[in-house]
């Protein structure tokens, strides 16, 4: 998925080191060391989300498990399956049955399994097996998605169910997930006719354009959740005045190094290398349009504003 260049303009924090000392530095618009001269420009509510984040994350003490909240488009898959099977999952069990397997296979009481396989996952509002729909008597009926991709910020159930162990999850820039979206939902198509900016552009439309994410949850419109703002994954509410859900927030740009670490602090094997779950879009190097991306902040806007994502439109 290489064509929208990767904005996410932690480019600085990712040779940075995130310790509270470099984005102290950041802010003051020092260049902490060893950074190579790169792009030190941060904006203040970047600066103060990722402080709020840092400061909850070492205020509490650790537990002895880790979960894992899976942004849908942020390779979730991936990291399912690394930790899965590095946890005694037979790959064959990588399907909606995987819970069930989970619950009677565990080798120690502690074990949690990620995503698809996490038996510990509750919702309030179980459709059957594998999905979990909006609770009834909120604001938003209608949509609903694979248990492991609803986001916690709807379901209170659901979100206490994930924090009883410390909860991770993954960032992605908005316009490179927005993008993998459509060529997730295009995956299986042999005619590349789907392949060209318009294209992207009218699936943005057709998603986008002039609504909000309630109206989308409303009229069943955010894909089972892809297009769900990533917001709502990480803060109660999902706003980022209230207390986070997810306690580590990792950033797909910077995985190579941020997880590796995570794992390491929480005594896990777990190893990414060899699982990279590629799609096998055969659709390549297309730039969105100005529109696309225009539309992509407009709806977006809440994960720009709490995670300081850099604008282009
Ligand atoms: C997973 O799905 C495959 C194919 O649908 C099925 O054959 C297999 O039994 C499933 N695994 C479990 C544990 O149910
Ligand atoms: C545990 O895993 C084995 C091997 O995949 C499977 O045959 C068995 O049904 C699982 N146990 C439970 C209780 O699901
Ligand atoms: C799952 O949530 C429902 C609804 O809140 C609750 O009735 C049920 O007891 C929960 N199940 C488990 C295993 O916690
Ligand atoms: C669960 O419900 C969803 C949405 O209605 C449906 O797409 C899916 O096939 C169902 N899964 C099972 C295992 O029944």
């Amino acid at each position: 998925m290489g064509g929208y260049r990767s904005s996410y303009e932690c480019s600085s924090l990712r040779k940075c080191d995130m310790s509270i000392l470099h984005i102290a530095a950041l802010l003051l618009g020092i260049c902490p060391a060893g950074t190579d001269g790169v792009d030190c420009e941060i904006s203040p509510s970047h600066g103060k989300a990722l402080i709020q984040m840092r400061q909850a994350m070492n205020d509490a003490p650790m537990k002895s498990c880790l979960s894992f909240i899976h942004i849908p488009k942020n390779m979730g898959g991936t990291v399912e399956i690394a930790g899965n099977i590095a946890f005694g999952v037979n790959p064959a069990d990588s399907n909606d049955t995987c819970a069930n397997w989970a619950a009677g296979n565990r080798t120690s009481s502690n074990q949690r399994f990620w995503g698809y396989c996490d038996d510990h996952l509750n919702c309030s509002n179980r459709i059957n097996i594998s999905h979990c729909g909006v609770p009834a008597g909120t604001d938003a009926p209608v949509d609903q998605c694979h248990f492991q991709h609803f986001p916690p910020a709807w379901d209170p159930t659901l979100a206490e169910s994930y924090v009883q162990c410390d909860t991770f999850c993954i960032l992605r820039h908005p316009v490179d997930r927005f993008i993998s979206s459509f060529l997730w939902v295009h995956r299986n198509e042999d005619d590349l006719s789907y392949c060209s900016p318009k294209a992207l552009e009218t699936y943005a439309v057709k998603h986008l354009k002039d609504l909000s994410v309630l109206d989308c949850v409303h009229r069943n419109r955010l894909n089972g959740c892809l297009l769900v703002p990533q917001v709502y994954y990480v803060f109660e509410k999902g706003d980022p005045q209230q207390p986070q859900i997810c306690r580590h927030v990792l950033h797909m740009d910077s995985i190579d190094h941020e997880f590796p670490a995570l794992m390491k602090s929480y005594g896990l094997s777990v190893d990414l290398e060899g699982y990279w779950n590629h799609r096998s879009n055969d659709c390549h190097d297309f730039s969105p349009t100005r529109k696309t991306i225009k539309l992509v902040e407009d709806f977006y806007a809440q994960d720009y504003e709490a995670f300081g994502f850099s604008r282009d439109a």
